[in-house]
């Protein structure tokens, strides 16, 4: 079974249980400030969790594409990549665990053929102090449903302090590890977030425990055994103070990892090896002349298939490589797979070799993928080039480094990090080409830790403060981002189309196909323009409708994303005379007033670059 059959046999499995299919959204969240990409299938839809309701109704499944920097460091295993599939269903408010775990359990055993003696399963343990109960009801059915199959299964629990015994098939968790929000654990999440116990499935693949991730191996054990292939999350709470109070309406969310049920279903404990990475591992092999088998380059291998498909996928939602944000997470991705490439001794060009792979693999599902074919390539040339440029100076920097002799300390090895992109396995081979002495690996990795911890602490702030303290500023920003669009437009032609947007309660910021430079005068009126539209108190409604209709009355759309056959439209202004209309799944302010609450007047604070024909403004209200 391929990666395209097993995506097919989920959608229609859910689609026969009465599910409307979607097509994914962005990997680049249009409307959420609190993350830089999109992670998981559930992230799109959570306003339909709280409450509001989903134009195509209670039951929907789909194929999302995600992406996880904080696996970057993880991919080289069996196991991580940062860009995957999400396999999702989703039940607003219409079923809950009975039919949710059944179904489960007939897609993997009958559809995908798994060996149900491979399976195990985590639920949630309780929490006495939050009051939310133990999932005894989640663990009841999934025994009966092996009891089906006269297997012998035992509950047990805590197995990473005791193990996993005989005949034990499904173990109990704590909030750590069966509990999901998108901040984590219970009391990770800030007032306001949904989140609720989960269910996950584990395929065994069987190979031997690994002490160095702890002395007893259980499904949720670090060493590659038991892989996670899928979480149903049963989302029915929502944080108010310290407690937790029920959702009005309880919801299911699944999200199965579509490259690991491939694995599962391939019976080898590998990612790697499914069909669709499988062409770039394949392809890598034929231009090194280097074996994926061979433990000095197997790691390699998978880190440039992982990075160059994610890059690929990136480039076609429409990212430009550049220092911030998602462009900065491109860049990284890029340079690393070029630093691997150089380790399998792969010259210039391969990589967009490999993007043509990724695209031929995935543009029948995601046909953004073929539309930004050119760019892609063109903006992975000019990315290898630069960072070949760049190479150069930190090799000069290296070999001054280089030259004192004795040992490379830490602080050299962090700044040739940091300042110069050089990787610090790049200068560990050097170093030990030379004959040089490095500083203990341990120094250098708490530096980097310290690094990264500074960047994951930012981000986790950038997430509570998005989402918690500041939500309506946030929202009229997203309003304003509507009026601006249309302003320049007006101002600078037909042409201008968004090329990607990011909101925050600071600023709002939007990336626009533009030619040049804005004159002083082209801002002046474009700030009139919403300024004036802000003062006439404009009421902004949502339509839900079908996608054509809304085509035609010319609703501005996303950049490269597909559509489902009903959408949600924001107008600024009536549906028959709008100011401005866009598909969008909001949320916006009820009327332009708002903007202007307090003699808040909007300023374009900046007009600049990004790349050829982009241009770039941030924006205040102020
Ligand atoms: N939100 C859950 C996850 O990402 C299930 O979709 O695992």
């Amino acid at each position: 079974m391929t990666v395209s059959e097993i995506r097919q046999k989920y959608l229609e499995f859910f689609h026969a249980r009465g599910h409307v299919v979607v097509p994914s959204v962005s990997l680049v969240p249009q409307n959420d400030p609190t993350t830089l990409f999109t992670g998981s299938g559930m992230q799109p839809m959570l306003p339909y969790f709280l409450g509001t309701p989903h134009p195509l109704g209670t039951r929907i499944t789909d194929s999302q594409k995600a992406f996880r920097s904080q696996d970057i460091e993880e991919v080289g295993d069996n196991r991580h990549t940062t860009f995957f599939e999400m396999l999702g269903n989703w039940s607003f408010g219409d079923y809950f665990k009975d039919e949710q775990i059944p179904w489960m359990f007939q897609f993997l055993t009958q559809e995908l053929k798994l060996d149900v003696s491979k399976l195990y399963i985590s639920c949630y343990k309780g929490n006495d102090e939050l009051g939310i109960p133990r999932d005894t009801h989640s663990a009841g059915l999934w025994q009966g449903l092996f009891g089906e199959y006269g297997l012998e299964t035992k509950i047990g629990e805590d197995p990473e302090r005791d193990g996993m015994r005989t005949g034990e098939r499904i173990f109990y968790y704590g909030d750590k590890k069966n509990w999901w929000s998108r901040a984590g654990a219970p009391q990770n999440m800030p007032e306001g977030e949904p989140g609720g116990p989960d269910t996950e499935m584990f395929y065994d693949f069987g190979t031997p425990h690994d002490v160095q991730f702890g002395a007893v191996c259980h499904v949720n054990c670090d060493c590659g055994r038991f892989v996670e292939i899928g979480n149903n999350v049963f989302m029915e709470y929502v944080k108010k103070g310290a407690k937790f109070e029920k959702l009005p309406k309880p919801n299911v969310d699944f999200g199965g990892g579509l490259e690991r049920l491939a694995a599962a279903v391939l019976g080898k404990g590998d990612v790697f090896l499914i069909d669709t990475m499988q062409v770039l591992i394949i392809e890598l092999a034929a231009v090194s002349g280097k074996q994926y088998d061979n433990a000095q380059y197997q790691k390699s291998f998978r880190i440039v298939a992982d990075h160059a498909r994610a890059a690929t996928f990136m480039l076609g939602d429409g990212v430009i490589p550049g220092n911030t944000d998602q462009g900065y997470v491109l860049r990284r991705l890029i340079r690393r797979a070029i630093r691997h490439l150089d380790t399998l001794g792969v010259g210039e060009g391969t990589l967009i070799k490999l993007s043509e792979r990724v695209i031929a693999a995935y543009k029948d599902q995601y046909h953004e993928l073929d539309a930004a074919h050119v760019g892609i390539q063109d903006a992975l040339r000019e990315e290898e080039q630069q960072f070949r440029k760049t190479l150069l100076v930190g090799m000069k920097e290296f070999e001054k480094v280089a030259a004192r002799g004795g040992t490379i300390e830490a602080p050299a090895i962090f700044n040739l990090y940091t300042t110069y992109g050089f990787p610090i396995e790049m200068t560990e081979e050097l170093a030990k080409e030379r004959g040089l002495q490095i500083s203990s690996g341990a120094t250098v990795a708490r530096l980097v830790q310290e690094h990264q911890e500074k960047s994951r602490s930012g981000a986790a702030q950038k997430f509570a403060g998005g989402l918690a303290d500041h939500a309506e500023q946030t929202i009229r920003y997203h309003t304003a981002h509507h009026l601006l669009l249309k302003a320049l437009q007006m101002v600078l032609g037909p042409e201008v189309h968004q090329r990607g947007s990011n909101i925050t309660s600071e600023r709002l910021r939007i990336d626009f196909s533009s030619p040049g430079k804005m004159t002083k005068e082209q801002i002046a009126e474009v700030e009139k323009i919403v300024n004036t539209k802000i003062a006439e108190s404009i009421d902004v409604i949502r339509t839900d409708m079908k996608k054509d209709e809304a085509e035609k009355l010319g609703a501005e759309h996303e950049f490269g994303a597909t559509y489902p056959d009903t959408v949600s439209i924001y107008s600024v202004g009536p549906l028959n005379s709008p100011f401005s209309i866009e598909f969008c799944g909001g949320p916006h302010v009820k009327n332009t007033k708002e903007l202007g609450e307090g003699g808040k007047k909007f300023i374009i604070k900046k007009e600049e670059a990004v790349a050829a024909g982009i241009r770039r403004i941030k924006a205040v209200l102020e």
